[in-house]
C-alpha cells in the first residue's frame, strides 16, 4: 500500500489515504471526498482535477507532457509544483506523497 496525504485548501484537514500501485490519484482523492471536480475525467481539457505537490516530493513524480502544462497554465491558483492528479498514477516510489487541494480561484489572486 501507498499512503498519500491530502491537505485541504485551509490547511485545516489532513488525510493519509492508501492506495494500490496503479491507483489514479484523482479517483483516490475523489473517493475520500476531496473537493476536485475533475470534470472531464481525465482527458485533460479541464484542469479542474488541479493539485498543488509538496516541493519536497514533486521529483518523484515523472514529469508532466506538454498538453499536462499546458492546461496547468490555464488551471486557477497554480504554482511551480502543481499537477493535474488525472494524470498521476499511483506506484511505491510516491508513498507518503503530500498534496495540496487548491484553494478558489478568488482566495488565489491579489495576495
Ligand atoms: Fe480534467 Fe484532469 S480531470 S484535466
Amino acid at each position: 500500500m501507498t499512503t498519500i496525504k491530502f491537505i485541504s485548501a485551509d490547511g485545516q484537514s489532513v488525510r493519509q489515504v492508501e492506495g494500490r500501485p496503479g491507483d489514479n490519484l484523482l479517483s483516490l482523492a475523489q473517493n475520500d471526498g476531496q473537493p476536485l471536480e475533475g470534470t472531464c475525467e481525465g482527458q485533460m481539457a479541464c484542469s479542474t482535477c488541479h493539485v498543488i505537490v509538496d516541493a519536497e516530493d514533486f521529483a518523484k513524480l515523472p514529469p508532466a507532457s506538454e498538453m499536462e502544462e499546458d492546461m496547468l497554465d490555464l488551471a486557477a491558483g497554480a504554482t511551480r509544483t502543481s499537477r493535474l492528479s488525472c494524470q498521476i498514477w499511483i506506484d511505491e516510489k510516491l508513498d507518503k506523497l503530500t498534496v495540496r487541494i487548491p484553494g478558489e480561484a478568488h482566495n488565489m489572486q491579489g495576495r
